[in-house]
């Protein structure tokens, strides 16, 4: 039996990339290097592509700088038969030899930005790969809060009252827009449109606050929203696994903050020791919440995942009004912390059992995608040839 060679993605120019090494580091630990290679693929706050087995260990990224200096450049590419590889640019090994190893499946735990928001899972299309987790769309609308709640909307999973502008809006309609806020009554919460883990997210109490939260947002995003302030506040996440055609919700999870938003430190530094990632985060599982409202949230969570189009395991966030009960989409995370296992092992579903299920699902999309008829034999550029850029006239 060949190797199967398991390329395991993560970092990349994101707030969470130390939040995406520690869930690569659960999936080396997790994986049985018997039944695959585990080969690193690890993407620089810069952007660089780096390969190399200084790259499993978490002890190695004390220093980053350093750590860079130990590896080597990666790249995908196809050989003349189609099939994709990794490339490893050894500049250690003797004669500088390349190597090349084909690629069986790719684990992506990449946390936000340019790993979760559908680009990388585009290079992967791109290179007909198989990969785990959401595909270029869900991966892309998830992570845009305005266009995610936008979709919602339209397919009648509530969300709260909210409105959305742009930076030049800004410049020429601000009294607009504050007046427009002022209707949807505050407390109102300001979000950049793109970022995670909390950053430029505010909670306001009045004017002069929303335009200073206003201002802070446009640093990191071109495109903010500005949305009712649920009060009081109860969170409520659960997770989803499997396909849009078949998934299942795992139980619910009520993260418990210090202050009144979740901050990133609330999220990832408090609790137990980093190496547990996003298990060592405060919270409550089994969410301590009626049996009735538990159901609500799983159903909702489950059509939410459709609705995207979603993949492998994300995890589905909602609002509650601690009071009234009434629930409300906030956010889908598509490679949401440490796959969200702590979730799942309630339902019998260990890590290791969790990411060879998304390996499955990975190879599974992948193998329908290649069923499917995707290219035509035309004889339209035969013809063009024949007649001349002339004969190019009228076509679009
Ligand atoms: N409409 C809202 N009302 C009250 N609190 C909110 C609201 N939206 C967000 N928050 C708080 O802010 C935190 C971060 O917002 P969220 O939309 O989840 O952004 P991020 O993508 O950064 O996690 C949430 O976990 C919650 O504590
Ligand atoms: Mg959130």
């Amino acid at each position: 039996m060949s190797i199967k060679n398991l390329i395991i993605a993560f970092g990349g120019s994101s707030p969470e990339h130390e939040v995406s090494v520690l869930t690569a580091m659960q999936v080396f630990a997790a994986l049985d290097e018997s039944s695959y290679a585990l080969v690193p693929l690890y993407i620089t706050k810069s952007g660089k592509w780096l390969g190399g087995d200084f790259l499993k260990d978490l002890s190695n990224y004390k220093d980053l700088k350093a750590l860079e200096s130990e590896c080597y450049p990666v790249s995908f590419s196809k050989d003349e038969m189609g099939r994709t590889h990794l490339n490893e640019q050894g500049k250690h090994r003797l004669f500088k030899k390349q190597i090349s190893i084909p690629v069986y499946a790719v684990v992506c735990a990449f946390h936000g930005s340019e790993g979760e928001n559908g680009s990388f899972q585009g290079v992967c299309e791109q290179f007909n790969i198989p990969y785990t987790g959401s595909g270029v769309l869900a991966s892309s609308v998830g992570m845009d809060k305005i266009k995610a709640k936008q979709l919602c909307e339209a397919n009648h999973i509530p969300v709260t009252s909210s409105l959305d502008f742009y930076e030049s809006d800004w410049e020429q309609l601000q009294d607009t827009i504050l007046k427009e806020a002022d209707l949807l009554g505050f407390p109102l919460v300001v979000k950049p449109a793109n970022l995670g883990s909390s950053i430029g997210v505010k909670k306001v109490d009045d004017m002069e606050s929303l335009i200073d939260a206003v201002e802070v947002a446009f640093r990191y995003d071109a495109h903010i929203l500005v949305e009712v302030a649920i009060e009081p506040l109860m969170e409520i996440n659960c997770s989803v696994l499997g396909t849009g055609e078949n998934c299942q919700a795992s139980v619910c999870e009520r993260p418990i903050g210090n202050t009144e938003t979740l901050s990133f430190e609330d999220k990832y530094q408090r609790g137990a020791g980093a190496d547990k990632g996003m298990a060592a985060a405060d919270r409550v599982i089994p969410a301590d919440i009626s049996l009735e409202l538990t159901n609500q949230i799983r159903s909702m969570a489950v059509h939410t995942f459709k609705t995207f189009d979603a993949s492998g395991v994300a995890r589905l966030d909602f609002l509650v009004n601690a009071d009234t009960e009434e629930v409300y989409f906030n956010e889908i995370n598509t490679i949401p912390g440490s796959f969200s296992f702590y979730l799942w092992d309630k339902s019998d579903i260990n890590f290791t059992q969790l990411v060879e299920e998304l390996i499955a699902i990975a190879l599974k999309r992948h193998q329908a995608k290649n069923g499917r008829i995707r290219s035509y034999e035309t004889n339209l550029l035969n013809e063009k040839a024949a007649t001349g850029i002339k004969g190019l006239k009228g076509i679009r």
